[in-house]
């Protein structure tokens, strides 16, 4: 089939790989001349793990071309898939405007009928506008083509996007009309052989369907994170209480991990969004508005430690943290909303200093903070701890799981660990003479 895709972002970079490795022929529109420059020549601009081959195998292939012709993509694909950023406008709600440029550039150049796949995380509804922005360009030039529009929302994982686009849990399909439906079917047909992944809804459920899986899961995370901090105060450890509550199939072990709050691109945002949807309905979405307010405070969690363990925030001045983990998550480079920057931030603004490392992440870390004297960027997990007062964890990379607390304790001033994400065990390191801070977890402190 030939595909084409607007932006080549994370979900559309992903998309086009991998629906280029299963044998259609995908074309990548983006505006970004530079960017498309560098995707031709196999240089991908996120790291993503197994992308890059897939990208500059399909793209020597020939299945895989990019390009910045917004008419040459629309003459190119049956179907027509936008997955452009919408990021959240100042007041939460998430910006439309490179969705509608998309929608009304092929209004513009469609001389044949299309199918158009939402595939950004867009506010239900949005899938009617996208409808009527195509309409309206066609009305202007006259024509009386059809169109429809399908909303076909992503849900893979940054750290982990190849393998949950190639072996997904679920394809949501929203289309009420059948021939879409069939293009749609025949599309995913590679990617949905052993058992139906595919479900078709209407547009607005499967709209819905996304902020519902995300909002859902940032909830459960700020749940975990509501009972942790209550753990503390109760003298229980909440990781014993996660294994606990996991055990029951309807629980589940998924998302149920406390830390030092969710980041990324998506919880927050769409979050957010979804909070923003219900108002402009009349609807005052108490629950959402705590999930997001628990994560807020969540991510000062271990700024309160610190402050508790020195006497305040006047006495972190002058001192220098060793921070493990900048990225918001392991596996990806990606800072956005990182709980790491809040830390970072917070000790800097108290005259504390950071040496700070992550497998993936210094460059953005530079690219974002760039020289300053209150900011090491260290090339290894050891060099960070070099003369630090403490150790931070913000972010539970597997090289950070089992480092050698013999040789740590050589390194830094005091064997002192605030650990976001629960990575070590505090009565091991209590034996070893640790004072060792998690979340949640009341027996250490
Ligand atoms: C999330 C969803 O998991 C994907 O299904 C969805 O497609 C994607 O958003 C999106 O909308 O594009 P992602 O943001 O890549 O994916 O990252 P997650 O692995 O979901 O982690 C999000 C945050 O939650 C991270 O900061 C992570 O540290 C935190 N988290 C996760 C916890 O604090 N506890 C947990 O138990 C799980």
């Amino acid at each position: 089939m030939k595909i084409t895709i607007f932006g080549t972002g994370y979900v559309g970079l992903v998309t086009g790989a991998c629906l280029a490795e299963v044998g259609h022929n995908v074309l990548c529109v983006d505006v970004d001349q530079g960017k498309v420059e560098r995707l031709k020549q196999g240089i991908i601009p996120i790291y993503e793990p197994g992308l890059e081959p897939i990208v500059r195998e399909n793209h020597a292939s020939g299945r895989l071309a990019f390009t910045t012709d917004a008419a040459e993509g629309v003459a190119f694909g049956d179907i027509q898939f936008i997955a452009v950023g919408t990021p959240p406008d100042e007041d939460g709600s998430a910006d439309l405007q490179y969705v509608r440029a998309v929608a009304r550039s092929i209004g513009a150049h469609m001389t044949t009928s299309k199918v158009v796949v939402n595939k950004s995380t867009v506010p239900v509804g949005t899938g009617d506008q996208v409808r009527a922005e195509v309409q309206g360009q066609l009305d202007q030039r006259g024509l009386s083509l059809t169109f429809d529009v399908v909303s076909n929302p992503e849900f893979l994982k940054e750290g982990a996007a190849v393998n949950d686009f190639m072996k997904p849990d679920r394809i949501i399909v929203g289309t009420t009309d059948p021939h879409s439906e069939r293009l749609m079917r025949e599309l995913y047909a590679p990617f949905n052989r052993n058992h139906d992944r595919m479900l078709v809804m209407d547009l607005r459920s499967a709209e819905l369907t996304k902020y519902a899986a995300n909002a859902m899961l940032a909830t459960k995370i700020s749940f975990m994170n509501e009972l942790a901090n209550l753990a503390e105060r109760l003298g229980a450890d909440i990781e014993q209480v996660r294994i606990g509550i996991g055990s029951d199939p309807r629980i589940g072990y998924h998302f149920i991990y406390p830390g030092c709050g969710y980041g990324g691109s998506c919880f927050p945002k769409d979050v957010q969004a979804l909070h923003r949807t219900a108002r402009e309905v009349g609807y005052e979405a108490t629950l959402l508005d705590a999930v997001e307010a628990v994560n807020n405070r969540q991510k000062s969690r271990l700024i309160d430690l610190i402050q508790r363990h020195y006497g305040g925030a006047a006495a972190l001045a002058g001192k220098t943290f060793a921070l493990w983990g900048l990225a918001f998550k392991p596996n990806t480079d990606d800072m956005r909303a990182a709980p790491s920057r809040v830390v970072m931030e917070a000790l800097w603004a108290a005259g504390a200093r950071v040496q700070a490392f992550d497998p993936e992440a210094m460059e953005e870390t530079q690219r974002i903070y760039g020289q300053r004297d209150d900011l090491m960027l260290c090339g290894t997990r050891d060099a960070a701890l070099k003369g630090a007062d403490a150790l931070i964890v913000c972010t539970e990379w597997k090289s950070f799981r089992a480092p050698d607390f013999a040789l740590m304790a050589e390194s830094l001033r005091e064997k002192t660990i605030f650990d976001g994400r629960n990575v070590y065990d505090p009565q091991r390191l209590a034996e070893q003479g640790w004072r060792y801070y998690g979340i949640g977890r009341g027996l250490s402190v």
